[in-house]
This record gives structure tokens, sequence and C-alpha cells, in this order.
């Protein structure tokens, strides 16, 4: 089975990448490097001592996607490609629509006239916004996300299940993922954010290798038990294991028509104390850190059931909290410059 992988040079699409090619499924990524470096597919590769076929390209450029298309026979497409920084998305909302919607169209589009009909989607528990309680059930309505790119995982979910309902042979998953960090445990690929890191893990990883001063803390007096926020975190590795127990879900049962939603998650919530204090158990580096204003949007605390996956999908979160911030580490001191080298 051959697999048409967007986005697949970045941070969840190579672990994706190699999960697949572990379990022998052929992969070719297609990805513009707009937030990554060919140099994560080189790794894959040799940690696999298997081929990847990449070709550098944009979702948006349809002649170039047909290209692919007809050359390769593409049984199934998994769209990791989009723009993720939820702040950034705020400024530049245009950007993200053009990029996240415009081009999730343009890639189905062509996937509907080579007769493509297998989808994963890279969705996130953004979607489920303000409105729901915790934890988030796949049962609950979407929600609306304060930030563009938030609309953006909405927005596609509502177009996937619109052309599932026309197209009856089009059929797929929408994964929601709840909060991914570590990194492959050999070291050899993590994430490798560009500029000052948004997300939590990557700017903790950045101060023990000395790259920052201090972590600021946003927010020591939400309403969770000791102050600060908390989210689900997963490792990385489990997260791209559960696409490719998504596959396999979608070649068992193939009578499925429609999309269906699972999130991927621990179902446990971990506060941003506790993160820095299992970092620096793990590490057994201190990481300095103040405790800042509160971070715009930032929810107090949000975790998934992730109940439907373990029972559809026979997948559940396996590594510990421990093995998420050994591995972060790993990487990091091994790479400090990520995949630059420098
Ligand atoms: P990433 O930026 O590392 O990976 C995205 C990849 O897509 C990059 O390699 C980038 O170069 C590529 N890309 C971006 N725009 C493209 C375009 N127009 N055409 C072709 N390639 C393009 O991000 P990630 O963390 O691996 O996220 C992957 C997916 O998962 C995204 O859709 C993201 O929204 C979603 N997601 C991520 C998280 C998270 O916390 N990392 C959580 C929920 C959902
Ligand atoms: C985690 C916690 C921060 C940085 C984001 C997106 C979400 C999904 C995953 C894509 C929060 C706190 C952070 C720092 C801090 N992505 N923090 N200091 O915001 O839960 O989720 O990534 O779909 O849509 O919103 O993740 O890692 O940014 O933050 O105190 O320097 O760490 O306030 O409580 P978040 P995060």
């Amino acid at each position: 089975m051959k697999i048409l992988v967007t986005g697949g040079a970045g941070y969840i699409g190579s672990h994706t990448v190699l999960s697949l090619l572990e379990n022998s499924y052929q992969v070719v990524v297609y990805d513009n490097l707009s937030n990554s470096s060919i140099e994560s597919i080189a790794r894959v590769q040799a940690l696999t001592n298997k081929e990847v076929d990449f070709i550098e390209g944009d979702i948006k450029d349809k002649a170039k996607l047909r290209q692919i298309f007809s050359e390769h026979k593409i049984d199934a497409v998994i769209h990791f490609a989009a723009l993720k920084a939820v702040g950034e998305s705020m400024h530049k909302p245009l950007s993200y629509y053009q990029s996240n919607i415009h081009g999730t169209i343009c890639l189905l589009e062509v996937m509907e006239e080579y007769n493509v009909n297998e989808f994963i989607f890279s969705s996130s528990a953004t979607v489920y916004g303000e409105e729901n309680n915790v934890p988030y059930v796949e049962t609950m309505s979407l929600g609306t996300p304060a930030s563009p790119y938030g609309a953006s995982k909405v927005m596609i979910e509502r177009v996937l299940q619109d052309q599932a309902f026309a197209n009856n042979s089009f059929r797929g998953v929408s994964l929601r993922y709840f909060n991914p960090i570590g990194a492959h445990e050999s070291g050899e690929i993590g994430e490798d954010p560009k500029g000052i890191p948004n997300n939590l893990l990557p700017y903790v990883a950045q101060v023990a290798v000395g790259k920052r001063e201090k972590l600021s803390i946003f927010g020591g007096d939400y309403p969770t038990a000791d102050g600060s926020c908390e989210r689900d975190y997963l490792h990385v590795v489990d997260l791209a294991k559960g696409h490719v127990a998504a596959v396999k879900w979608l070649e068992k049962n193939q009578s499925f028509k429609g999309i269906e939603a699972f999130n991927l998650g621990t179902g446990v919530a971990v506060s941003v104390f506790s993160i820095v204090k299992a970092f620096e158990l793990a590490s057994a580096v201190n990481i300095p850190f103040e405790i800042a204003a509160r971070r715009a949007g930032d929810l107090p605390a949000f975790w998934a059931n992730a109940d439907k996956a373990s029972e559809k999908l026979q997948w559940q979160a396996e590594k510990t909290l421990e093995e998420m911030m050994i591995d972060t580490f790993r990487w990091q001191s091994k790479y400090p410059n990520g995949y630059a080298h420098d």
C-alpha cells in the first residue's frame, strides 16, 4: 500500500513516516519545507534502512499534485501540511486560511480527479473551542476556536464531512491531537522550531541546553491544582503509531463510509509546573523560570477522553511522561540547533 504524506518532513510527519515504513507501507512525502528540513527524511531513511520518495512542493500547486498522482498509484493520503502557529495566525489570518483551507481543498480536488478516496487528517483538540466541558469527547459539537488556526481545523473537518456526504467513495478519519511532545528514542529526529519556540517543551529544552535563559510560565493563578495550566501531553511516537492504527482501521473496515473523528491523547492532564519538574528529574538540569502574565487565548485545562481510539483503533498512548522528557532532552542535547548542525 502506497501512502502520500503531505507535510511528512515536519515534526509529527517525520515520526509518522518512520512508523509507516516500519509497518511496511510505501511512502511518498510531499512538503514545501517551509517549516522543516529534508534532513529529517534522510534520518528516517537511515533509521529504517528504507527509501522514501520525497517531492518538494506546495499543496496549493495542483499541477504538481497531479504529477504525483499520475506517477504513483496512491492508495491513501495522510495530510499534515499546514501552518500551525496559533499566535501568528491571529496576525496573518489570510495566510492561514490560504494554506490550510485552500491548500486542503486543492489536495481534495486532485484526489477526486484521480479517484483516491482514503484520507487521514491532522486535526487538533483546539476544535472543541471554549464551549465544551473537559474532558473532550468526540460526541461533542465542534466549538468556535479563538484563533484562525483553530478555525481552519474546524472548517476542514466540516469540508471533509461534506465531501464524504457528496462523494460516497470518499472516506477518512480526523485525528484530533492533544499536545504532542518528545522525540524518537534514537535522538535523530525531533521537533525543530524556527526562532523562539511558541510551545512549552521546545522552550524548556532550549533552556536546558543554554540557548534560552529562563522559561516564562504563562500564568500561575489559574483555577487548577497548582495554579498553572494543564494539558494532555502525548509522546510523538505514540501519536505516529495512532496514524498507522487509523490506516489499518480504514483497511479493515471497508464498509465504513464517512469521516470518523478520534481524540489522540493520554486522557491525563499535567500542569506546566509538573512538566518543569519532570524535565528537571529526567535531565538532571535545573530549569530557571519566572511566573509571567497569562497568554491570551490559553484555556486553564483540557484533556482527552481517549476511550474511542482505544476501543475502535486499538490504539493507546503507551509512553510515560518520563520517556517524553528523556527523549526530548536526548534530541535537544544531540542536536542543540536542530537539523541546522551549526
Ligand atoms: P510542522 O510544521 O513540523 O509540519 C508541517 C509540515 O508541513 C512542515 O514540514 C511544513 O514544511 C509543511 N508545510 C506547511 N505548509 C505547506 C504547504 N502549503 N505545502 C506543503 N507543505 C507544507 O508541524 P507539526 O507539528 O508536525 O504538525 C503537523 C500537523 O499536525 C499540522 O497540520 C498541525 O496543524 C497539526 N497539529 C499539530 C499539533 C502540534 O502540537 N504540533 C497539534 C495538533 C495538530
Ligand atoms: C502548553 C502550556 C502555556 C510556552 C498549542 C495549540 C494547540 C495545539 C498544540 C496545534 C500552556 C504554557 C507555553 C511557554 C508556558 N497545536 N507555556 N510558557 O497552547 O496547549 O497548544 O499546541 O493544533 O492548538 O494551541 O501548547 O505548548 O503552547 O502550551 O507557560 O513558554 O504551556 O501557557 O499552558 P497549547 P503550548
